[in-house]
């Protein structure tokens, strides 16, 4: 088969990595990939934006099976694009991938239909919502109703800086469009899990759970960034909470997107707070979460093409998904200064003898030579029989591999290990 992976980072090359451990993939492509992802797909130079390009591609090239990947293309409807071509897709139709594109379709789905989420109030209209932070409870969190990078959600820990959230996304709109309107909620507490799932709008089949570190920092500080590194499986995940979140949760969520006419086939990705009050959804992503699937696919025993075929056949319920029972630990090298000023260009070089997977999400290829060419540049991911030798595999292979600037936390991990000894 011939594929085609739209995207081109950390994310996409984990993914590009699985799909081939199918025998039956002669080819992947990627649009647009990057230097690295170079290494294990043909990259072509079409923007993961480029609807008209993507399609133009694959009927030129005969494409058997596209996985679109990162949520700007799934938003605009690429997939509804290639589908009307004929070209058949791994990833949610525009109307279903509004889960994410819009924050107050989401919360509005979750309210009709019983779906644990924080309570929230919606506004259009910078006065209303100015008028109302001066009495909401605080902290208070503010969301951009749009897509916003990863950024579009302020949390606020005083009237000021709520008035200042507002403003900011409603008055200065420093999201664009993204801030037409509003989500304002109550602020939740309480361990955070990422969930990934396949789905074909009427089976839904959890992948293995894990966790995120988002801040910039080590001990959580510094800014807020597209995620540092992660570690599967999640330990406050339990068994108990798995089954709790199926029931009220996943089944629920895609139930009620079925029945509102807009099935889910694809990956959806469920952002859970595990609060005192039981398990609620922080946000939903309609696509994999990066730097999950780095730590997520490598754990994957089943094969990947497989299941998003199902997905995209209405098969799930009949298709082997499969997990092994061991850990992964993935540590995102990034560049200095990233997720502000930093710079870039600088050769990536790697010592012999790394057995942990390198996955790259930043550089580009000149004369035979790998360059830094984003904030994150490449991700570390070890698997190992436990958590600990996981993450010391990861950091082990961290020191083997060089370029100017590089920066990245040293504690990934350390959260889950001390839950481990609860
Ligand atoms: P999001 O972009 O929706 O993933 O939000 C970014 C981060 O903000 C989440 O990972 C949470 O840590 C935090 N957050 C979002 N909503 C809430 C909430 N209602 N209460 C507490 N923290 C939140
Ligand atoms: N790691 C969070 C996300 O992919 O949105």
């Amino acid at each position: 088969m011939k594929l085609m992976v739209i995207g081109g980072g950390g994310r996409e090359h984990a993914v590009i990595r699985k799909l081939k451990e199918n025998p039956d993939v002669e080819t992947v492509y990627a649009l647009p990939g990057n230097g690295g992802i170079a290494a294990d797909a043909v990259c072509v130079d079409v923007g993961a934006k480029d609807i008209e390009g993507a399609v133009r591609f694959a009927k030129e090239n005969a494409i058997d099976f596209a996985v679109v990947t990162p949520d700007d293309p799934l938003v605009l409807g690429m997939v509804d694009a290639l589908e009307a071509a004929g070209v058949l897709c791994f990833g949610p139709a525009k109307n279903a991938a509004v889960i994410e594109g819009s924050k107050v379709f989401s919360k509005n789905l979750m309210k009709k239909y019983g779906i644990p989420t924080a309570s929230y109030e919606v506004f259009d209209d910078p006065a209303a919502a100015l008028a109302y932070v001066q009495t909401a409870p605080l902290p208070t969190v503010v969301k951009a109703d749009g897509l916003a990078l990863g950024k579009g959600v302020l949390i606020a820990q005083t009237r000021e800086e709520a008035v200042e959230a507002v403003k900011s996304i409603m008055e200065e709109r420093k999201f664009g469009a993204s801030g037409d309107q509003i989500v304002v909620e109550e602020f939740l507490t309480g361990p955070e899990v990422s969930v990934l799932a396949f789905t074909d709008g009427k089976t839904v089949k959890p992948m293995v759970s894990s966790m995120d570190h988002k801040r910039a920092h080590d001990n959580d500080q510094g800014l807020n960034t597209g995620g540092m590194g992660t570690v599967a499986p999640n330990p406050y995940y339990t068994k108990d909470i798995a089954q709790v979140c199926m029931e009220t949760i996943f089944q629920p969520t895609i139930a009620a997107l079925a029945a509102e006419g807009r099935p889910f086939k694809g990956c959806l990705y469920f952002g859970l707070m595990l609060t005192p009050d039981g398990p609620k959804v922080i946000e939903y992503n309609c696509r994999f979460g990066d730097p999950e699937t780095q730590v997520v696919l490598p754990l994957m025993e089943s094969d990947l093409l497989t299941a998003m075929l199902a997905c995209r056949n209405g098969t799930l319920d009949k298709t082997d998904v499969r997990f092994a029972a061991k850990h992964a630990c993935c540590v995102i090298l990034a560049s200095d200064g990233y997720p502000e000023h930093y710079e870039k260009g600088y050769e990536i070089t790697c010592d012999d003898g790394i057995s942990a997977q390198v996955y790259v999400a930043g550089a580009k290829l000149a004369d035979g030579k790998l360059l830094t060419s984003s904030g994150r540049v490449l991700g570390v991911t070890a698997v190992a029989e436990s958590l600990p030798a996981a993450i010391d595999a990861a950091y082990a292979d961290v020191e083997k591999v060089h370029f100017g600037n590089a920066f990245y936390r040293r504690d990934i991990g350390a959260r889950a290990l001390q839950a481990l000894k609860k």
